[in-house]
């Protein structure tokens, strides 16, 4: 079986940018990236990011504003921050850590993208056990696994020399041709002659989803400030959700009489199309209001930026594209 993946993975792997020198800098981004987020997502902010920051030495340097941007729309920040943690821990070790136990210590590298990393870039036969190598396990073998189980399982099968292509094979027919939710690709499978789900028509049951918890859903007015042709921004907490980034004002219902209670004039409200956003646990319910004023008082909090300058210079995490969609289209 391991043969036949191989030989599929030769002749079907996608021409993916990351795929091209697989230096250990460029897997390690590229897997950063693919945590959470679909290849497809991936590919242009992938490209614009290694054309920006070819080097861990220019990943570590980088200002932080600069980072946001590039990552802006690609969601979960932490991993922008993680990544830059751990470019300052390798420059100042000198190398990058060569082991799967080293490589797994770097901040927002947990065990999935340890064994990534120390097999693609480094050719261990470490396995990367993610849902869709999850899937292709428990599907071939008929049972539930769970990561570490898949992986110990996994880790016997390499084979000498082709750590990398073994790794991504997996990943490949996951993503490609074992599809969850009703539609895999059996037809075109290398190994269905092999695969007990299918011989015992148990696809669908294979592998069991987790209980999902319900989100818990918060309700906000987003304002879109507008004065002389600015907009306010304001940074986001240090800590917790999409921190340090910037985001547009929230107020309670009574916003009107709040502004102008603090020293705003208020010239007009409109109310824009409702946006919801939907994080892991989280679920951000916005109605949206475009506010024009016709005078702030001096000390307001905010920092008031044209169009321009917030498409070049700000980061605004997706959540927000609501509010940045109002601005985009005055
Ligand atoms: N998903 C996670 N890692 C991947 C990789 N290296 N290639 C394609 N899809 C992936």
């Amino acid at each position: 079986m391991v043969e036949e993946l191989l030989r599929y993975f030769s002749e079907n792997a996608r021409d993916l940018d990351w795929r091209h020198n697989p230096t250990p800098y460029r897997v390690w981004i590229s897997e950063i990236m693919l945590q959470q987020t679909r290849v497809e997502a991936v590919k242009s902010y992938y490209a614009r990011f290694m054309k920006e920051l070819p080097t861990v030495e220019a990943l570590a340097e980088v200002s932080e504003e600069k980072l946001f941007k590039l990552w802006e729309g690609l969601g979960y920040y932490s991993r922008a921050r993680n990544l830059q943690k751990a470019a300052k821990i390798i420059v100042e070790a000198g190398k990058f850590p060569d082991t799967l136990e080293e490589i797994a210590k770097l901040p927002g590298v947990g065990p999935y993208t340890a064994g990534a990393i120390a097999s693609i870039a480094f050719g261990l036969p470490t396995p990367a056990v993610d849902g869709n190598v999850l899937r292709v396990l428990s599907r071939i073998k008929g049972r539930n696994y769970n990561a570490k189980e898949a992986a110990a399982e996994l880790k016997d099968l390499y084979p000498p020399g082709r750590a990398s292509d073994f790794t991504q094979s997996l990943m490949e027919l996951g993503a490609c041709v074992c599809l969850p939710n009703g539609k895999p690709l059996c037809e075109t499978c290398p190994v269905a002659h092999e695969c007990i789900a299918l011989r015992d028509n148990r696809i669908d049951e294979l592998p069991e989803k987790p209980e999902k918890k319900p989100r818990k859903i918060e309700e906000k007015n987003i304002l879109v400030l507008e004065y002389n042709g600015t907009f306010a921004l304001l940074k986001r907490p240090a800590k917790g959700l999409l921190a340090k980034l910037w985001s547009f004002p929230e107020f309670s219902d009574d916003f009107r009489k709040e502004l102008e209670e603090n020293g705003y004039s208020v010239k007009k409200v409109v109310k824009k199309p409702s946006a919801k956003h939907i994080f892991t646990h989280i679920e951000w319910k916005m109605k949206i209001f475009l506010v024009t004023l016709s005078a702030v008082p001096g000390e307001n909090g905010y920092v008031w930026v044209t169009r321009e300058d917030l498409e070049e210079n700000y980061a605004i995490p997706a959540a927000y594209q609501g509010a940045l969609k109002v601005i985009m289209e005055i």
